[in-house]
């Protein structure tokens, strides 16, 4: 195994959150082992994620590619994920989307462009909450082709314990079951494992795996 571009990765992006070097390790493996050509990643911060995928993939030395989609506010992050890729020397393997609201919608702009199920390989660690990902799970379904895998982060994580949403006006006013409820879990568990459409099921130290059919 060539370990050289993943060890370059993991010290391009040390210190910047989201993604630990173990879980960037699993995810390159992933990527190496299943060899997908096009990937969609739901929300990306300052691109660690984005980086490890593209690194991955380069790797493979096909043509694959990353779509990631996150907010517009993602410009103000520091660093951007345009100067991490820069950093990693990985740019060409990415396009990020900055949207204006939500990734939901430009969702809805590539269903329309391409109705065809394009995507090998699904990655949704954006809002964790299940208006937003429960109904970004079935529009990525629609894009996803048959085959292809679908990989949630934070399945156990909670509006209450999230240090920077728990004290949030809009959070403070939702109802306890809301703020306490695992809510991507229960998109995996509702929307994914009980969709006879899925197999292949893993739920891994908080991320949870399906295969479409
Ligand atoms: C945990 S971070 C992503 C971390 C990244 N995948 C990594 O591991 O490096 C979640 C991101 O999702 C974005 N996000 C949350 N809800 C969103 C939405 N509805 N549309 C677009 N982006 C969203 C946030 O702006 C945030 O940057």
């Amino acid at each position: 195994m060539t370990r050289v571009l993943f060890d370059e990765v993991a010290a391009a992006v040390r210190g910047v959150p989201h993604m630990t070097r173990s879980q960037g390790q699993v995810l390159y493996e992933f990527i190496r082992e299943t060899r997908p050509r096009r990937i969609l990643e739901l929300g990306f911060a300052s691109g660690v994620s984005s980086c490890y995928l593209a690194a991955a993939l380069d790797e493979l030395g096909t043509d694959g590619h990353v779509l990631t989609i996150d907010r517009k506010n993602a410009r103000d992050r520091s660093p951007t994920i345009d100067e991490l890729l820069g950093k990693c020397g990985l740019t060409h393997r990415v396009t990020p989307i900055f949207a204006d609201t939500s990734y939901t919608w430009e969702l809805q702009r590539l269903l329309e462009r391409d109705p065809v199920p394009a995507f090998d390989f699904v990655f949704i660690d954006g809002a964790h909450t299940w208006d937003v990902d429960g109904f970004a799970f079935l529009l990525a379904d629609q894009m996803l082709r048959p085959g292809g895998w679908v990989l949630f982060d934070d399945l156990d994580w909670t509006l209450d314990s999230s240090p920077t949403l728990k004290n949030m006006t809009w959070v403070r006013q939702l109802p306890a079951e809301q703020r306490s409820t695992p809510q991507v879990r229960k998109v995996y568990e509702l929307l994914v494992r009980q969709n006879p459409a899925y197999g292949a099921f893993r739920d891994e130290n908080g991320w949870g795996w399906a295969r479409k059919n």
